[in-house]
């Protein structure tokens, strides 16, 4: 059986007047060549919505591919809680959110599923605030309410989004891999557009057309939820960032020390191999050897009591890494060797002006494998 691609998520509350027709307009609008499912999630509506959708199902079945499954919830468990839900039961890798009372119109699920995939981007919003988009049949009360809840999304939650409180959204399922969600209220994507910062966002125009049918269900408690739920994602975007700017001055302070480490190393191996082979008179590649040997070491003992001194290793690890250090700073090593020999032997360039260059290159491949392999917490 050929694998889903889209998953329809459609929340419904007492949606009996609504359900059929929107389930026919989804199925006439999405794309043929895809497969789709839609999932219905809906919680013990007592007019029946959950049956009807169902019944329309068994009604199409043996004419589509596009699948139809109903999520029966216990009790009336929110908005943002029933779209979790759905998205955890999805098959599909492209997830799409909408109400189920026409106020998000199907016709432009083609166009969000396109720009999901033509412009590489995470999510898709169907925007009620870019050119091209408007609300219908809301009263001025309402039409407040959500740009003043949009205006404190955008400055407080730092949202680039025109329209963060949109209900109608396309995502890629896995960019909320391995994220916890809170589900409250009625703001799922804020949620989303919180969690998965950097995501990249393009956004769609369209009419927000107030239901014909049915009653909204948003109500004081959804407003209080709204409060709620916009502290807890402004604390979680502190933490992010305040555990952000901890760690890249940790990275930047070890960096630093590695790097003075590795200057400091380049100066014993130069001195080293220039007191070997002048002072000393040993072959300049015997001094060479000589002064690797000698940076090596004393890189390894700064490095291990300077720059990674929070780490604790036993004696016993000491020797390993002191092993490790030597073994990927052979390779440096084997780089300065050749090098060194290619520069003076082959193209005739003095020994003092071959070694700068070879030492250069050897100490910045050393400090990229033992950064990477011996100093690991
Ligand atoms: N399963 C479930 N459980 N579905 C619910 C619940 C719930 O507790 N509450 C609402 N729904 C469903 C409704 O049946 C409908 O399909 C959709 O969620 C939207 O509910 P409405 O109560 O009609 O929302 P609205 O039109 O007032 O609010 C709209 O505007 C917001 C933007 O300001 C919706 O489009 C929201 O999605 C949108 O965020």
């Amino acid at each position: 059986m050929q694998q889903t691609e889209i998953s329809i998520i459609l929340p419904t509350y007492n949606e009996s007047k609504n359900i059929w027709g929107i389930l026919e307009h989804i199925q006439k609008y999405i794309p043929k060549d895809l497969m789709t499912e839609t999932i219905v999630v809906d919680d013990n509506s007592p007019d029946d919505t959950a049956k009807i959708a169902e019944d329309y199902f068994h009604s199409i079945k043996e004419k589509t591919s596009h699948t139809i499954s109903v999520i029966k919830r216990n009790a009336k468990k929110g908005l943002s809680s029933a779209i979790l839900n759905g998205i955890q039961e999805a098959s599909g890798n492209t997830i799409i959110v909408m109400d189920s009372d026409f106020s998000h119109p199907p016709n432009i699920i083609p166009k969000m599923i396109d720009t999901l995939k033509q412009t590489s981007c995470d999510i898709v919003i169907a925007s009620r605030y870019i050119k091209g988009g408007s609300i219908q049949g809301w009263p001025f009360k309402r039409k407040l309410m959500s740009k003043i809840a949009t205006g404190i999304a955008k400055k407080g939650l730092k949202i680039e989004s025109h329209d963060p409180m949109s209900g109608f959204f396309a995502f890629k399922k896995n960019i909320i891999d391995g994220l916890k969600f809170d589900a409250i209220g009625y703001k799922m994507l804020l949620e989303i557009l919180v969690k998965t910062k950097g995501a990249k966002i393009q956004e769609v125009p369209y009419t927000f057309t107030d239901r014909k049918a049915g009653s909204s269900k948003l109500g004081a408690s959804t407003v209080l939820d709204y409060c709620k739920s916009v502290w807890k994602l402004y604390k979680y975007g502190r933490k992010v960032r305040k555990d952000e700017a901890r760690t890249s001055v940790r990275f930047l302070s070890k960096a630093a020390r590695f790097f003075t480490v590795g200057a400091s190393g380049l100066g014993v191996n130069y001195l080293a191999s220039m007191l070997f082979a002048t002072s000393a008179n040993i072959w300049y590649l015997h001094a060479t050897v000589m002064g690797i040997i000698f940076s090596i070491t004393s890189n390894f003992v700064l490095n291990k009591y300077w720059t990674f001194e929070d780490r604790d290793f036993s004696t016993k690890r000491t020797l390993v890494q002191y092993g490790k250090f030597a073994g990927f700073s052979s390779i440096g090593a084997l780089v300065q060797l050749g090098m060194v020999y290619y520069l003076v032997d082959g193209w005739d360039i003095s020994y003092p002006i071959s070694l700068t260059l070879a030492v250069g290159i050897a100490a910045f491949s050393n400090f990229i494998l033992n950064k990477k392999w011996t100093f690991k917490e």
